[in-house]
């Protein structure tokens, strides 16, 4: 049998000849490619190198200071320091439905009527336009020419500029204010779909903007994995993503498996005259970078509804999130003469979707017990899969909430859940309500082994069990604790608290602070990995700032 020893050596031979490998073969692709004869295509190269930084992370000991990843352990050394957007990354303006939607298209036709009035009477011909001069605004208006709409996903991720100089890869900012974001090239540089190096075109100056998102697939995947180790789901994609790319060391963001797709130019230099966003795109996706295939050019206002009403429909088709469908005016000319107010372009509107809404089966409803000792009643629902997410409990809130909506256990009931917000109960199918379903009651204690009144005080519209001993509330207490918003301790999520609260080893949060570390390894499912890293996580705990450690305390009233 071979040794543990012998294994791991042999697996360590391998990676150093793997990497000796890599690094010739990127460098003879460096040559290639700076003599303009490149031999594979830029997708692979990029392959190599993140080869080469994987097989570097799992085994430091072969980082050598001559390999190409070096690079971007150079970049890492300005890792969030602030950049300055020569063009400005603005927000967009929402519409909420189809009437909204349709102001926003009267208020351009509106503007550009105008101006191509004024062009007509000062004598610039450039804009189109024309007709009835005398007329109305609105009549004048219906003769502008606005060449149509282009439509794409909105995406729920981060946004990013990415800046290319004469083809390559130079830099990477997140977008903060919109004026002044933070350096993440060595971080965006790990990233799979973000190529280090144009096809064909290498104009000046390219900066691209867009969006980095984590694959929900790869999302579910960590949360599998995290649920395996004990600890908290993260909450949702984008929080994710954006952790990801906040990483210190380059190497942890290239664990995580980000991607990017753009959608827009930022500062551009020695670039073709581009007639409108449609010919922007196509040239993006010419020169390598990933441009989602969902965008379409609709002609009028109602392609663009027609559009929408898809899009919507099938939102959930995707590995990435899509909260709307952002609707451009494709004239580059146009959007010029439309400009931008302080905060987003007048040429761009983001529609959102509505929050979704299935019907789904009420199991129960039962009672849960916070922190301050309030009972909240919450919905136990068949599974459903909605707003991009599987919800099978949703709060109900307090007594007065369940008697108005007239919800009750074996109801068919419709659930809505909008992005990051609680999934909430709406009303029950009362068509599907089976004979004789009998009203829910506020149990009158507590679920917890104790059993304890439940009381509600006049005026209050909430349920306080007065138990100060309450199991449900010691957990929970230390819980909101641990959680990342207060302490953030990571490591300590709910199923070990639960387990020390019942193991006797704490009572409260301050417990945590004098635990048996000896008698914790003993626990079943421990171990000093664990030990130690929730010894290490308890001490940088005690650095939290003051409102932190105000909410970690959570005190009622
Ligand atoms: S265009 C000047 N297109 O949504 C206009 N933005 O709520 C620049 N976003 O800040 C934005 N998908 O981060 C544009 N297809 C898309 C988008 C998109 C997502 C983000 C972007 C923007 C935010 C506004």
């Amino acid at each position: 049998m071979v040794s543990q020893a012998a294994d791991a050596n042999s697996k360590l031979q391998d990676a150093a000849e793997r990497a000796s490998e890599l690094r010739q073969a990127i460098l003879r692709h460096d040559g290639l490619y700076q003599s303009g004869t490149p031999e594979i295509p830029d997708a692979d190269y990029d392959a190599l190198i993140r080869e080469l930084f994987a097989l570097e992370e799992a085994h430091s000991e072969l980082q050598t200071t001559d390999s190409p990843t070096q690079k971007i352990a150079g970049w890492a050394s300005d890792l969030f320091t602030k950049v300055t957007h020569a063009v400005p990354m603005m927000s967009l303006d929402n519409a909420f439905d189809e009437a909204e939607l349709s102001e926003w298209h009267q208020r351009i036709l509106r503007l550009l009527g105008a101006k191509a009035r004024q062009d007509a009477l000062f004598g610039d011909g450039e804009a189109g336009g024309g007709g009835d001069r005398g007329a109305g605004e609105e009549s004048e208006s219906a003769t502008i020419e606005l060449g149509g709409f282009v439509c794409e996903p909105k995406f729920d991720g981060l946004a990013i500029s990415i800046r290319y100089e004469n083809g390559r890869y130079a830099r990477a900012a997140t977008r903060g204010d919109g004026t002044e974001g933070e350096d993440v090239t060595a971080n965006v540089a790990t990233i799979q779909s973000v190529p280090r190096q144009l096809t064909g075109a290498a104009p000046a100056v390219l900066e691209v903007r867009g969006e980095i998102y984590l694959p929900i697939s790869d999302f579910e995947e960590m949360n599998k994995q995290r649920e395996e180790e004990g600890l908290d789901r993260y909450a949702n994609p984008r929080n994710t993503a954006a952790g990801s790319l906040r990483q210190k060391d380059p190497a942890a963001t290239a664990a995580r498996p980000l991607a990017f797709w753009c959608y827009t130019l930022g500062e551009h230099e020695g670039t073709p005259d581009f007639a409108g966003h449609s010919d922007v795109l196509e040239y993006l996706k010419q020169a390598g970078l990933p441009v989602n295939d969902q965008w379409k050019l609709c002609a009028d206002l109602a392609e663009v509804k027609e559009h929408l009403a898809e899009a919507e429909r099938t939102r959930h088709d995707h590995d990435w999130e899509v909260d709307g469908v952002v609707v451009k005016l494709n004239s580059l000319a146009h959007q010029q003469q439309l400009g931008v107010t302080s905060r987003h372009p007048r040429w761009a509107i983001a529609y959102k979707f509505a929050p979704e809404e299935k019907s789904t089966k009420l199991l129960d409803i039962s009672v849960s017990v916070g922190g301050k000792g309030k009972a909240t009643p919450f919905a136990e629902l068949e599974p459903v899969f909605v707003g991009g997410s599987t919800v099978q409990k949703a709060t109900l809130h307090n007594e007065d909430q369940v008697r108005l909506k007239d919800v009750r256990p074996g109801d068919v009931v419709v659930v809505r859940k909008a992005g990051d917000v609680i999934p909430e109960v709406l009303r029950p199918v009362l068509a599907e309500r089976p004979k004789g379903l009998p009203q829910w009651k506020f149990p009158e204690t507590c679920p917890c082994p104790l059993a304890a009144p439940l009381t509600r005080e006049e005026g209050d519209a909430a349920h306080y069990c007065t138990e100060p001993q309450c199991p449900s509330q010691k957990w929970r207490a230390i819980k909101q604790f641990a959680s990342r918003k207060a302490m953030n301790i990571e490591g300590l999520g709910e199923e070990w608290i639960r387990k020390l609260v019942d193991a006797e080893m704490i009572e409260d949060a301050a417990d945590l602070y004098s635990l048996d570390y000896d008698a914790l390894i003993e626990m079943d499912g421990f171990g000093e990995k664990k030990r130690d890293s929730l010894r290490e996580q308890l001490e940088l705990s005690k650095q939290r700032s003051l409102g932190q450690l105000l909410f970690a305390l959570n005190i009622r009233h």
